[in-house]
């Protein structure tokens, strides 16, 4: 069971996600924080927070290092309990709305893709993230030939996730697609084909 205040967004890289945000951040901004029908909202991601000097060296090493996907495991998992145990829980104690920018599903997605087991990664996010979960996630889909088309366009630094090649991203959608069935009470898959302000709307209505 999820926690109900709880929300994240997944999707392949170039997918727009971050666009989406930038968005609702806009749509939410009240004297400098951001409110959802007069509840707070935090905006976060994964791996890696500004703000939080630790959660930005660790995102550095998992995302531009070469290193044996349990490395990364282990890097993303550690990234992952200090910024839910130290940032997230106390924010949703304090009845706040968080919505995070990728989380556990990324894991199963990306290096359940690259080989680490499943049970590995369903052990090591308990401990991670104390069993707090999310209600709510959103996919957005999108064709990887389109994502890297935008990620071009928009001039975006790429990391080296970016520029695995278009099989490994087809396959990432491919994991997604499988995971969202499977839990398809708690996916909403939206299309990233939509207009940035449709999808927008899509998740406000939702959110309510
Ligand atoms: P971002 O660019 O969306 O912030 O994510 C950086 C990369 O980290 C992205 O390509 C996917 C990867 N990643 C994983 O491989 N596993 C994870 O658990 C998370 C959260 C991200």
């Amino acid at each position: 069971m999820g926690n109900k205040n709880f929300v994240t967004i997944e999707g392949i890289d170039g997918a727009g996600k971050t666009t989406i945000i930038d968005e609702l951040k806009k749509i939410f901004l009240k004297d400098d924080k951001y409110f959802l029908k007069n509840k707070e909202v935090i905006f976060t991601r994964e791996p890696g927070n500004s703000g939080n000097e630790f959660l930005l060296k660790t995102r550095d090493l998992i995302v531009n290092y070469d290193i044996l996907p349990i490395t990364e495991l282990f890097l993303l998992q550690a990234n992952r309990a200090e910024h839910i145990q130290k940032f997230i829980i106390p924010n949703l104690k304090n009845n706040k709305i968080v919505i995070c920018d990728r989380f556990t599903d990324s894991t199963f997605v990306y290096q359940g893709l690259k080989g680490v087991k499943d049970q590995d990664i369903i052990i090591t996010s308990k401990l991670a993230t104390l069993d707090v979960n999310p209600k709510r996630t959103y996919l957005i889909d999108l064709d990887p030939k389109i994502a890297r088309k935008r990620i071009i366009k928009n001039k975006r630094t790429t990391n080296k996730f970016d520029n695995y090649d278009l099989n490994f991203h087809q396959q990432i959608r491919k994991r997604y697609l499988q995971l969202a069935k499977k839990e398809n009470k708690r996916f909403l898959i939206i299309d990233g084909n939509k207009k940035v302000n449709e999808i927008v709307e899509i998740i406000i209505k939702d959110l309510k």
